[in-house]
């Protein structure tokens, strides 16, 4: 697919993709949502990507959130799809078998911050800020943000950020562990290529067990989820990597995984 508002640049390993409409704050309008779900698809399938990395372009904003100027239009029927094909995207990212890593770099608002909390590790730099500001526009937000929010801080912060649409800076972000480390903006991409390159490093027969592992946790019973990471474990230990790795320890070497 020919991209107009994503850049896609894979070296060692590691893909940086970048949503590019940097006039409109990175705002995600119906095409660029678009191009979200066939950069991934093409990530999905590129043997050469184990590790993939999203930002915004510019120094102002990872995204700031749906475009509102498509959103101003819709009635009910339409905010319905609206909703649904967001959330089915994000769901994408979220369910990604490879690691997304999100390097907010600038305004993560509405939609931008559900994005971020789609990806499965978020870093962040000193000047990104984050809100769910839909309440002001007299919605709520309709990509995941209710949920995935709620789940990953705690209900009473997720309520005060969506009944009140206040942004919050990186810090507070921080402190509420809504992202997990903070870095100076000159900095951000380096410590994310660095964190994506340790995972690139490991087996990623593994990484993706992990991921689904993990994934499972909202979804089913503690004794549910100890039942799905006994099968993934029993998965893992006939894989290459899994003999490598031990095998690797045992002879004293560093392991020297096939996907490297
Ligand atoms: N949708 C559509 N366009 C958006 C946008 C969005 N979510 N966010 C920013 N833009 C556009 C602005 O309309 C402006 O376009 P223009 O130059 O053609 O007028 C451009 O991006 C730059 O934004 P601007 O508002 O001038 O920058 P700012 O520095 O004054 O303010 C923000 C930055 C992020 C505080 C402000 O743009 C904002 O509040 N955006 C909306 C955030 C939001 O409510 N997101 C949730 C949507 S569900």
């Amino acid at each position: 697919m020919e991209y107009k508002n994503t850049l896609i640049d894979v070296k060692d390993h590691i893909a940086i993709l970048t949503l590019n409409r940097p006039d409109k704050l990175n705002a995600l309008n119906h095409d660029t949502l678009i191009e979200l779900r066939s950069a991934f698809e093409e990530l999905k399938s590129n043997a050469e990507v184990n590790v993939v990395i999203i930002t915004g372009s510019g120094e102002k904003a990872f995204v700031a959130g749906a475009d509102i100027s498509e959103l101003n239009k819709l009635d009910m029927l339409q905010g319905k799809k609206f909703a649904e094909f967001g959330q089915k995207i994000f769901s994408l990212i979220e369910d990604f078998e490879k690691p997304v890593i999100a390097a907010v770099n600038g305004f993560a608002l509405g939609g931008g911050c559900e994005l971020a909390l789609s990806c499965h590790i978020r870093l962040a730099s000193d000047n990104a800020k984050f809100g769910q500001p839909e309440v002001t526009l007299g919605i709520i937000p309709g990509y995941g943000g209710t949920q995935r929010l709620t789940r990953l801080i705690n209900s009473g912060r997720a309520m005060e950020m969506i009944l009140t649409g206040d942004i919050i800076d990186a810090n507070e972000a921080h402190n509420i562990g809504l992202v997990n480390k903070v870095y100076p903006q000159a900095e951000l991409m380096t410590k994310a290529w660095d964190l994506a390159a340790r995972i690139s490093g490991k087996g990623q027969q593994a990484i993706r067990m992990a991921i689904k592992a993990v994934n499972v946790v909202d979804e089913v019973s503690s004794q549910q989820g100890q039942n799905v990471e006994a099968s993934l474990f029993a998965l893992c230990c006939g894989t290459d990597d899994f003999k490598e790795g031990t095998s690797a320890f045992l002879e004293k070497r560093k392991p020297s995984f096939k996907n490297k």
